[in-house]
């Protein structure tokens, strides 16, 4: 496998399928490369920890960082490029504000809790799918807003990215329910029991029990909303329904999401 840096050496993976992430790799991400491997194209994994899409106060100072052990990762599912671009590279003047797609700006979910948010990942992800130039790109329906924006974003740029295609890989789960996340590894042994609140509020189908039961497990929340699936909005009759949770635990954030019949 090789390890890139530079826009000249990516050329060469021109209409490969892409799996943009900001490190620290897991079985989630593992997912998300045995789905691009399954389009037959090369696979390019890039690894970018992007702080457009952090605010002053969150994390980017400590994200976890480690290219060895995310290169070694990314090898064992048959990645044939990893793309680590330094801030240079991704953002080589300053990086420009884009239209923000609708699926950006839905009342009470990312956007309400943080505002520079989507246009920092839409930032991100357009200087990406610049230089990579894929035929295809995979994307966790753990961050189900984000694919969504991120799908909005590819319809609206069509003549930029011509063709791309954009794959939804299902969310992958601990033994006990836990979605798998760069940030669980913050978590303490009694925050880890709490955390499990969030698989239980998403299998609600009322907005009351979600919150109910986040409230018991002692979770901080952020929003527990029943959506559309399809829009983000209130549902109409017949759409599939999306229960989307986010919640604190001290300065962790965690989200979850999954289809539901309510
Ligand atoms: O989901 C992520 O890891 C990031 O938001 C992404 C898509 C790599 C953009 O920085």
């Amino acid at each position: 496998m090789e390890v890139l840096t530079r826009e000249s050496e990516i050329a060469a993976f021109k209409e490969c399928a892409f799996v943009p992430t900001m490190g620290a790799l897991h079985e989630g991400h593992l997912s998300l490369i045995r789905m691009a491997k399954k389009t037959n194209r090369p696979v390019v994994v890039s690894i970018f920890v992007n702080p457009e899409q952090f605010s002053p106060e969150e994390d980017l100072d400590t994200y976890p960082r480690n290219l060895e052990q995310d290169c070694a990762f990314a090898a064992s599912v048959g990645a044939d490029a990893v793309f680590a671009p330094s801030v240079e590279t991704m953002y080589p003047t300053a990086p420009q504000p884009i239209a923000l797609p609708d699926a950006a700006t839905m009342p009470q979910l990312e956007d309400a809790c943080r505002p520079a948010h989507f246009m920092g990942v839409c930032v991100a992800v357009a200087r990406l799918f610049d230089l990579v130039q894929p035929a295809v790109t995979v994307f966790g329906l753990k961050d189900y807003q984000q694919y969504l924006v991120v799908k909005q974003l590819i319809v609206q740029e069509e003549n930029r990215w011509k063709n791309l295609k954009i794959l939804g890989a299902e969310i992958i789960r601990d033994e006990d329910g836990l979605a798998m996340s760069s940030r669980n590894v913050y978590l303490t042994t009694e925050q880890r029991k709490q955390s499990l609140g969030l698989h239980k509020a998403i299998s609600c189908t009322t907005q009351n029990d979600m919150v109910e039961t986040l409230n018991t497990y002692g979770l901080d929340i952020e929003y527990a909303v029943l959506r559309s699936s399809r829009s983000l909005l209130t549902p109409i009759d017949g759409e599939p329904v999306r229960a989307l949770v986010a919640a604190r635990l001290g300065n962790i954030r965690l989200i979850d999401n999954a289809e539901v019949q309510p």
